[in-house]
């Protein structure tokens, strides 16, 4: 971002932007309704004002969904779609709790340096400027202060910081970087450990378990039933090798963690053929290799020492970790003689979940979709390593 770009923000802040702001916080700033608006509020101000106050107004609309606050943030189209949703970030704050003073490298609008104030002195660092003045009033929004400084991270002075979180961009201009990298490179900020020995390093939800050193956690965490981000966190910061975090809306977490299953399956947990419930397993719990030990915590059994769904005979306790499913039918794979099969059983409406086995879920679901009256998910998948199919509702 410019310095004509800070500049007009810096307008925006002025009276006359912030009462533009004001009138278009409670405002339906959708399609013809915008332009309408528009219209109207070029009467009394400057067309640029106005659009850029449009701008900020829609992107503090679509902030709600990450921030309580965000009526009051300051936001990029690019600063809001990477950053750290507060529930997300509130609960990664935490893993500093007893240290002194923090650094956010590459803090961006913000998002994670308004939670890594709360109860620390923090310095965040980013090099656009645009950022960095959002990241402080962001951090302000939420009654907290924040020193800023302006520069690349590789020249952050961290004399007397006890700890650093970094966020790495791993979008440039250009769009989304390839998968795997980001800048600064990961490499670089695992190698910030050995300067500040508390490292927590955000990194995309694909991450390998490989591509840190040994002693370090991974954290795979998903906000419900969606995996969102995972979290790398040096050997200082870490409790276990691996750990699936899921958060409630309300920030409540749920934690399993421990080391993941082997890769070769072998972990001591029953194999058999799927039974009459089915487990499936958080996002966050596969991703961290956890499902051998849910299988433990729920006593339920493997239906393949690769495939990452449960299954036993009776219903499986309550668990935030896992969805459970009714089998209403289970047998080998046969795409040809499922149509018949649901409506036998009544079934309408289907959703298809696929592990293991290829195909479009999206035109199975159509092909499959009957007249019956019950919706139910379809299960394409390998049970003891033979293409296995299950008809199952929710319990
Ligand atoms: C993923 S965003 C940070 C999001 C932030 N954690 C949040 O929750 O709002 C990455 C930021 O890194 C900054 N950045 C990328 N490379 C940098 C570098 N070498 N030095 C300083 N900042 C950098 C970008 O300007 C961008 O603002």
């Amino acid at each position: 971002m410019s310095t004509e770009d800070l500049a007009r923000l810096e307008r925006l802040a002025e009276p006359e932007g912030t009462a533009l702001l004001e009138r278009l916080a409670d405002s339906d700033l959708s399609g013809d309704a915008a332009l309408r608006l528009g219209t109207v509020l070029r009467r009394d101000h400057p067309a640029d004002l106005v659009a850029d106050a449009m701008a900020q107004a829609q992107l503090r609309h679509r902030a709600a969904a990450k921030f309580s606050r965000a009526a009051a943030m300051w936001f990029t189209r690019d600063g809001l779609e990477q950053a750290s949703s507060e529930v997300i970030a509130r609960h990664r704050a935490a893993r500093y709790a007893g240290l002194g003073r923090l650094a956010d490298l590459c803090c961006g609008i913000g998002g994670d340096l308004l939670a890594l104030a709360d109860g620390h002195d923090v310095v965040g660092v980013d090099r656009d400027p645009v950022h960095l003045w959002m990241a402080s009033r962001n951090a302000a929004a939420y009654d907290r202060e924040a020193v800023t400084w302006c520069g690349d991270v590789r020249d952050a002075d961290l004399t007397g910081i006890d700890g650093v979180f970094v966020d790495p961009a791993r979008r440039s201009s250009g769009g989304r970087m390839r998968t795997g990298t980001s800048e600064p490179p990961l490499e670089w900020c695992v190698e910030l450990a050995g300067r500040v020995g508390a490292v927590g390093v955000k990194a995309a939800p694909g991450i390998d378990h490989d591509t840190v050193p040994g002693g370090w956690e991974i954290e795979f965490l998903a906000l419900g039933r969606e995996l969102k981000e995972a979290a790398a966190w040096s050997p200082a910061l870490a409790a276990s090798r691996t750990r699936a975090t899921v958060l409630d809306a309300d920030g409540t977490a749920h934690v399993l963690a421990g080391d993941p299953d082997p890769e070769d399956g072998d972990t001591g947990v029953a194999v058999i053929e799927p039974g009459t419930w089915l487990l499936d397993p958080n996002p966050a719990v596969t991703r961290a290799g956890l499902v051998s030990q849910l299988a433990e915590r729920t006593g339920t059994s493997r239906i393949d020492p690769r495939i990452a769904f449960l299954t036993g005979d009776e219903e499986p306790p309550g668990t935030p970790f896992a969805r459970p499913l009714r089998v209403l039918d289970s047998r080998p794979w046969d795409q040809k003689r499922l149509p018949r099969l649901l409506r036998d059983l009544d079934v309408g409406a289907v959703d298809v979940r696929r592990r293991g086995l290829a195909g479009d879920v999206d035109a199975i679901a159509r092909k499959l979709r009957g007249k019956g009256s019950r919706r139910a998910t379809v299960v394409m998948t390998r049970a003891a390593d033979r293409p296995w199919g299950l008809v199952c509702v929710d319990p």
